[in-house]
């Protein structure tokens, strides 16, 4: 049998890892012969855009490069299928293009909207009759799926944020002035990646001073109470703000919607970065940490990437073992000493659903985290992969 691979949504630096998680699972599978990548995820199904993996990684340095590459080496999409009883011709077309193929099993690297294309495909494949399997293997930096205790991704976004975050802490305390850092953070609606900056308590830095999530409410003069409050007691204040945090004072005037209708946020670092210079006056700035955040694997998680070619690798076994419109997740057993198993869940409880930061975890005034979400996020973001250079800076694997 042949099975097939490919990856959807916004990219990580561990999707790679559960790409070479699934392919060297193939590789040791007697069962299994071609390993097919679909390029920009669902679509290259639809139009038969695959290529031979084993073609393209063709040695243990392929994978291990591979493995600490960012991004998704077979492309993305945000693409969203139709439902199979309103119109089914794409279903069609995939399932002609599996079958061409020989693919028994197809595995989508992905967060929510993957999920459900997961769950959407397995129903259609399964009411024509066919044993094609099709399963999800979780990953996203903004840690919003439901079910499993942590995303793959997620990880070394926090670690990147957190070691970016501390950075800028030094550089924003070196002049005599007061001063406002802001911190724009990704994570749609969940404030996972914005409340993880609170790791950096564990090395005894006391900012971020604030942090907001899109959990909570915040208005214009709640933020500029809490900052005079924080300007009595710290020259500099450092601001860690969720990209999905709005305030009603906002004037949007230009949203714009992707396929799943998930509007493109951006800009409140820049809203709260004026309301200071208006209303407070002193030197103020804000910054987007943007794409970075899922790109910098140059300090990623090991134990981030360790878990995502593992739970590609256990992703193949499942669907070996006959599951289908599946995702694999994993299910943490103790923080100390950190124990997580991989289980399998119905990919239609994760689909188009989002698991947001828990408020217990969040302070009474609504702008900071607690120290039990320290003890959750910890474990995620520790170990550091030896990171291939050449001429001073970090390799990447390349489609030829
Ligand atoms: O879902 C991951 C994510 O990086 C979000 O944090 C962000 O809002 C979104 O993707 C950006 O989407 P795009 O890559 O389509 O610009």
């Amino acid at each position: 049998m042949n099975i097939a691979v490919a990856q959807s949504g916004g990219p990580t630096c561990a999707i790679n890892a559960s790409l070479v998680g699934v392919f060297k699972e193939a590789l040791k599978t007697p069962a299994i012969d071609a390993v097919f990548g679909s390029i920009n995820g669902i679509e290259g199904m639809i139009k038969d855009e695959l290529i031979d993996l084993k073609m393209v990684i063709r040695s243990n340095e392929d994978m291990e490069l591979l493995r600490q590459t960012p991004s998704t080496v077979l492309g993305s999409c945000r693409y969203k299928l139709p439902a199979a009883d309103e119109d089914d011709e794409v279903y069609r077309k995939i399932q002609a293009n599996l079958e061409k193929h020989r693919i028994q099993a197809f595995f989508y690297i992905g967060g929510n909207d993957s999920m459900d294309t997961v769950d959407k495909l397995s129903v259609y494949l399964r009411s024509v009759g066919s044993d094609i399997r099709v399963i999800g293997i979780p990953k996203t930096i903004d840690n919003d799926l439901p079910i499993t205790d942590h995303t793959p991704g997620f990880g070394s976004a926090a670690k990147y944020v957190a070691a970016t975050v501390q950075e800028i802490i030094r550089d924003s305390s070196v002049y005599s002035v007061d001063s406002v850092t802001i911190i724009e953070i990704m994570g749609r609606h969940a404030g996972w990646l914005t409340a993880s900056t609170c790791v950096l308590r564990a090395n005894d830095e006391i900012a971020p001073h604030l942090i907001y999530l899109p959990e909570c409410d915040l208005d214009a003069d709640k933020f500029l109470e809490d900052v005079r409050i924080m300007q009595a007691k710290h020259k500099a204040v450092i601001v860690a703000v969720s990209e999905g945090v709005r305030i009603p004072e906002e004037n949007r005037t230009d949203i714009v919607v992707d396929n799943f209708g998930h509007e493109y946020l951006s800009g409140i670092g820049k809203t709260l970065e004026q309301l200071v210079k208006d209303r407070i006056g002193c030197k103020v700035r804000s910054i987007e940490l943007n794409v970075m955040q899922r790109c910098s694997s140059h300090i990623c998680s090991k134990t981030d990437i360790d878990e995502a070619e593992l739970i590609g690798s256990e992703g193949v076994k499942r669907a070996l073992a006959g599951e289908s419109g599946k995702m694999v997740y994993f299910k943490r057993l103790s923080d100390v000493p950190y124990v997580i198993t991989v289980e399998t869940t119905d990919a239609s409880q994760v689909a188009n659903k989002e698991k947001f930061f828990p408020k217990k975890w969040v302070n009474h005034a609504r702008n900071d985290i607690t120290p039990e979400a320290v003890r959750y996020f910890l474990p995620l973001i520790q170990g550091e992969v030896k990171i291939a250079m050449k001429n001073g800076m970090p390799v990447h694997f390349k489609l030829k």
